[in-house]
């Protein structure tokens, strides 16, 4: 397994420890996290393009795909991507002044979660990339208010799904089959024309100069509309801006996102992102069910 991959399984194995529930993946199927298929039903990393990924045809377009690591080679083609934003003050990241309801994540409950990402994050092998917990607190807890969110079972559904798919925020793009689908990231790995939808809305003028006239915009126009929204603020929004915008049915109802309901997450995955459930995905959810606290 190379040191990346490794990575990502330490986080996971230590998460499980830590949540005392799900049992530690055998070698075997752990190092399949990194090769096996997040959001379709064909390996993400082999060589397969984008367009062979297997969908259910009744589902929606699928929204995201793993960005985890299946070769330590890839850091020597990390994609250039702009500074994030610094990080901030641990202790002040929750405002003072977030609206009654709106739900806010707790450092200590993130540091317990994603145990991998503590202090500095320990991301010196992908510093262009990784973010510290500390970093993912502050962000995290803005999108909670921006997208009003109250119930904790969207939080955990949502945090959960962007840790898998960034791999303890260890990815903000997409690297996978190498170099990588263009203009594919943000923490949840959204395709590019989610993204491009979420750039255009956030940072219309500077979308649309690049973009022009319209048609298929190039690679690097992909990358480039990526890049608004690879900061810390819009990268780590872009699941819940997802759920509130183009999986509305599942926001703020009662009969959606369950709190505590793995088959409610399980809904979601399938029914609002489009794409298949995986034991990677269930224990991540179960990590973050058992620790986020209201
Ligand atoms: C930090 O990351 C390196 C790989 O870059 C890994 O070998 C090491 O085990 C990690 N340390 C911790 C404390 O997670
Ligand atoms: C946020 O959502 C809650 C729960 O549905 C609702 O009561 C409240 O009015 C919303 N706040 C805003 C500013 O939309």
């Amino acid at each position: 397994m190379k040191f990346v991959s490794a990575i990502a399984l330490l986080g996971l194995v230590a998460q499980v420890t830590v949540a005392g529930r799900c049992p530690v993946p055998p070698a075997s199927s752990a190092s399949s996290q990194s090769s096996a298929p997040a959001y379709s039903s064909t390996p993400a990393y082999s060589a397969s393009a984008p367009t062979t990924d297997a969908v259910p045809t009744s589902a929606p377009t699928p929204a995201y795909t793993s960005a985890a690591e299946s070769t330590a080679a890839a850091t020597s083609s990390a994609v250039s991507v702009p500074p994030s934003s610094t990080g901030s003050d641990y202790t002040t990241a929750v405002p003072s002044s977030v609206p009654s309801g709106v739900f806010q994540v707790k450092a200590a409950d993130l540091d317990r979660a994603v145990p991998a990402r503590v202090g500095d994050g320990n991301c010196s092998a992908r510093p262009t990339e990784c973010a510290s917990n500390a970093r993912a607190l502050s962000a995290i807890n803005k999108a909670l208010q921006k997208y009003n969110i109250t119930r904790r079972s969207e939080a955990v559904a949502i945090l959960s799904l962007m840790a898998q798919e960034s791999a303890d925020w260890m990815f903000n793009i997409n690297h996978y089959p190498e170099p990588g689908r263009p203009g594919q990231g943000t923490r949840n790995m959204m395709f590019y024309n989610f993204v491009e939808e979420y750039a255009k809305s956030l940072h219309p003028e500077q979308a649309n100069a690049l973009l022009g006239a319209g048609g298929e915009p190039s690679d690097s126009t992909k990358n480039a509309v990526r890049e608004l929204v690879l900061n810390d603020d819009d990268s780590f929004a872009s699941g819940f801006w997802f759920l509130t915008h183009k999986a509305s049915s599942f926001y703020n109802n009662p009969a959606k996102l369950i709190e505590g309901s793995e088959a409610s997450f399980e809904d979601y995955i399938v029914n609002g992102i489009g794409t298949s459930m995986s034991d990677t995905r269930r224990q991540y959810w179960n990590v973050f069910n058992s620790i986020i606290t209201a």
